[in-house]
C-alpha cells in the first residue's frame, strides 16, 4: 500500500473514532431550592469522600450558577463580585465525559476536551472519584495593571466563587473541597489555555460517600 493511501486511512480512522461530546444546555437556577443561608453557613465544611454518582443536570446547573452565574441580567453582573467588575474568572467543569467551559450568558457548558480527565484535575486520590471538579481560571489580560497586582486580585476574587460553591453544596447536601493542589501544567494544556490564562484554584464536588 503506498504511503499516501496509508496516511489517508489513518486520518479517516482517527476521525471516525475520535470521541465527541455535546454542549450541555443548563437549566435556569432553582431559586426556591436549598436550605436557609444561616443553616448552610452552619453546615459549610470541606469533605473529601465522594459517592460514585453523577450530579443531576438540575444540580449541575444550580452549582455553576451559584459559583459565578449572572444574577442581574440587565447589567450582566454575577453571583460573585470581582474587583472593578473585571469578571476575569472563568469556571471550567471537569466531568466524567470531558472538560467544559461554563458560558454564564448563554447558560451552556461548552465542550473543550472529550474524555475523563478527572485524575489530571488534582494530585490527591479523591479528586478522580469526584463527579465534578471545578477549575477556576483567571484571564489576567482582562485585569490590566502590573502582573503581581493582577494575580493578587484574582486570588481574592476566586475566594468569593469558592465560598459560593461551599454554601451551595451545604445547602444542597453535597460534598465539596477547595483545592490549591492542581496539576496546573498538564491541565492547562488539556484545557487549551492561552498564555494569559492562569489556573488559580480548583474545587471538587459530589454526593457524600455513605
Ligand atoms: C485556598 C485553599 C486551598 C486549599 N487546598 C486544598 C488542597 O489542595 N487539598 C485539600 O484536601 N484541601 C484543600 N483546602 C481545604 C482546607 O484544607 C480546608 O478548608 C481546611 O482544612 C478547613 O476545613 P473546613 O473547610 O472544613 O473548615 C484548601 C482550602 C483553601 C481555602
Amino acid at each position: 500500500m503506498n504511503r499516501i493511501i496509508m496516511f489517508t486511512l489513518i486520518l479517516l480512522s482517527s476521525h471516525l473514532f475520535a470521541q465527541e461530546i455535546d454542549t450541555i444546555r443548563l437549566y435556569p437556577p432553582d431559586l426556591s431550592s436549598g436550605k436557609l443561608l444561616m443553616q448552610a453557613l452552619q453546615e459549610r465544611k470541606s469533605s473529601r469522600a465522594f459517592a460514585d454518582r453523577d450530579l443531576t443536570l438540575a444540580e449541575l446547573s444550580n452549582l455553576v450558577w451559584a459559583a459565578n452565574g449572572i444574577n442581574r441580567t440587565e447589567e450582566g453582573k454575577r453571583t460573585a463580585p470581582t474587583a472593578r467588575n473585571r469578571q476575569e474568572l472563568d469556571v471550567y467543569v471537569v466531568l466524567r465525559s470531558g472538560i467544559y467551559l461554563y458560558d454564564a450568558v448563554k447558560s451552556l457548558l461548552i465542550p473543550i476536551a472529550a474524555g475523563d480527565f478527572r485524575a489530571q484535575a488534582g494530585v490527591q486520590d479523591y479528586v478522580a472519584t469526584a463527579p465534578v471538579n471545578l477549575i477556576f481560571v483567571s484571564d489576567l489580560e482582562k485585569l490590566g495593571g502590573d502582573a503581581g497586582d493582577q494575580e493578587c486580585s484574582s486570588r481574592i476574587n476566586v475566594g468569593y466563587i469558592s465560598q459560593n460553591v461551599y454554601l451551595y453544596c451545604a445547602s444542597a447536601n453535597l460534598a465539596t473541597v477547595a483545592r490549591g493542589s492542581v496539576r496546573k501544567e498538564s491541565l492547562s494544556s488539556t484545557m487549551k489555555l492561552r498564555p494569559g490564562q492562569m489556573i488559580i484554584l480548583a474545587q471538587s464536588v459530589g454526593y457524600p460517600k455513605e
